[in-house]
């Protein structure tokens, strides 16, 4: 062979993700196709000779920190004319025209269901930005495995987009019809991961129990996984609590892998808003769902979603919301003011409520959820959880940290033989908030 004709390098690629686990997801199904298209994974941005970023459109701010850091990277634009920078995901499905007129120089737009035509749209000489957008009923990405980050946890997607449409969300315009992902094609990716030490699967879909596949509902998905080898813990997100049928019920009772904790959405404590949201579910019936599952589920830990400040809720509305976090007692909380977003059902509502005053009812949400995170972290000291180790501890030399069954942090000193996948026993002493800390019993 001629020395003198080496091929080109590969071209590199910087991809930087934003928003959910679905889109930390989909970015490692991006990096597959981009890898598979011969493309190489630049470390920064000032490494790259394509700069892409996956977005969120779930509230303003989620775009407004994307269009900040589209002007950061404006400039190194300015200074390499051969870098092309280009938007994925949500906001870019979400908000093609407005983005294309604040940011004219964007080379590539592509939406969530048009990843695999990525090399293609990089390869497209010319003036104008390549655009996909099309939603795509049947793309589900099954045939393309994902090239996964390192670690003991792995996210993997079961089934896409979103039916429901609550009238708050732009999730179903962005991520179009609710779609799942064949079984078989979920089962070879578990087990590939099993094979290369992953000890942890989390499946995913906005309303991931809603999960069918011929005769597969989601209940049997989870037992199917939980038969895979190696695979120690199961866990999914976000379950809708109008399809947390028996048959999930009963796979986190009686499947000893699926782990006893639930991120189950409620976003008000009121009927009327839940009714105005279109939620599909009563107080009523949210309250009689967390006792069947605490029945069945001993030791379950809860999560939820709450959004305050959506239109026309008045005082009583929110207090309702204030009493149902008192009364589920949730080991936390992830709490949202209301963000008008384009194109939902919601949208020519407007707002009916200052920032301020939803800056309020955000506030107290928060102190509520702090004080009641405390309090059930603080009653698990003295006892003793398997922790499975995830690595070295953020803070403290020698220190450990990992996760309960729970998935409430956990950290602790090290030992020898407590490496990252082994899974220790650990009694808590002591508890924030936020974490628990102990030593290995
Ligand atoms: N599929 C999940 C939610 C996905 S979005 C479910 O239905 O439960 C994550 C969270 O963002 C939602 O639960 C909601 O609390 C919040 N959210 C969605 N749209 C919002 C909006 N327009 N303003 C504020 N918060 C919003
Ligand atoms: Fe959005 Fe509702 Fe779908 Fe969740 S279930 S993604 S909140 S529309
Ligand atoms: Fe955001 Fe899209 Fe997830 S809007 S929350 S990244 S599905």
């Amino acid at each position: 062979m001629d020395d003198s004709i080496s091929s080109p390098p590969s071209p590199r690629v910087y991809l930087e993700t934003y928003g959910c686990q679905m889109n930390i997801a989909d970015s490692q199904t991006v990096n597959a196709v981009l890898r598979r298209a011969g493309y190489a994974a630049a470390s920064t941005p000032e490494d790259a000779d394509v700069i892409l970023l996956n977005t969120c459109a779930i509230r303003e701010h989620a775009e407004d920190r994307v269009i900040g850091r589209l002007s950061d990277l404006a400039r190194l634009k300015s200074k390499r004319p051969g870098l092309k920078l280009g938007l994925l995901g949500c906001m870019a499905q979400h908000n093609r025209a407005a983005l294309i007129e604040k940011a004219p120089w964007i080379d590539l737009i592509a939406g969530p269901d048009s990843y695999r035509r990525l090399p293609e749209m990089l390869g497209r000489e010319g003036f104008d930005p390549a655009i996909d957008v099309r939603l795509d009923r049947a793309e589900t990405y099954a045939d393309i495995s994902p090239d996964y980050e390192d670690g003991i946890r792995a996210y993997v997607t079961a089934m896409r987009g979103c039916d429901r449409f609550c009238t708050f969300c732009v999730v179903p315009y962005v991520r179009g019809r609710e779609r799942s992902v064949p079984p078989e094609d979920i089962l070879r990716e578990v087990q590939g991961l099993a094979e290369r030490g992953v000890k942890e699967v989390v499946l995913l879909g906005q309303t991931v129990n809603a999960y069918r596949f011929s005769a597969t509902d989601f209940g049997s998905l989870l037992r199917q996984v939980a038969a895979i080898d190696g695979i120690e813990r199961i866990r999914f997100t976000s379950p809708h609590p109008c399809d947390m049928s028996d048959s999930v019920i009963d796979a986190m009772a009686n499947e000893p892998k699926v782990q006893p904790y639930l991120h189950l959405p409620v976003q008000s404590g009121s009927d009327k808003m839940l009714a105005a949201m279109q939620r599909g579910y009563t107080i009523a019936e949210y309250l009689d769902l967390v006792a069947r599952l605490r029945r069945a589920i001993p030791r379950l830990a809860l999560s939820t979603d709450i959004i305050v400040g959506y239109y026309g809720e008045d005082e009583a509305d929110f207090n309702a919301t204030i009493e149902l976090m008192k009364e589920v007692g949730y080991d936390s909380a992830f709490s949202f003011k209301y963000s008008v977003r384009e194109n939902t059902r919601a949208y020519k509502l407007g707002d009916s409520m200052s920032e301020a005053e939803k800056g309020r009812r955000l506030a107290e949400v928060i102190a509520l959820q702090e004080s009641i995170s405390l309090q059930r972290n603080r009653a698990l000291i003295g006892e003793t959880f398997p922790v499975l180790i995830e690595g070295p501890a953020r803070r403290g030399v020698g220190m450990l940290a990992g996760k309960t069954p729970q998935f409430k942090t956990t950290v602790f000193p090290g030992r020898e033989g407590a490496t990252p996948g082994s899974t220790v026993n650990v009694r808590i002493e002591s508890a924030t908030g936020h974490s628990l800390a102990g030593s290995i019993a």
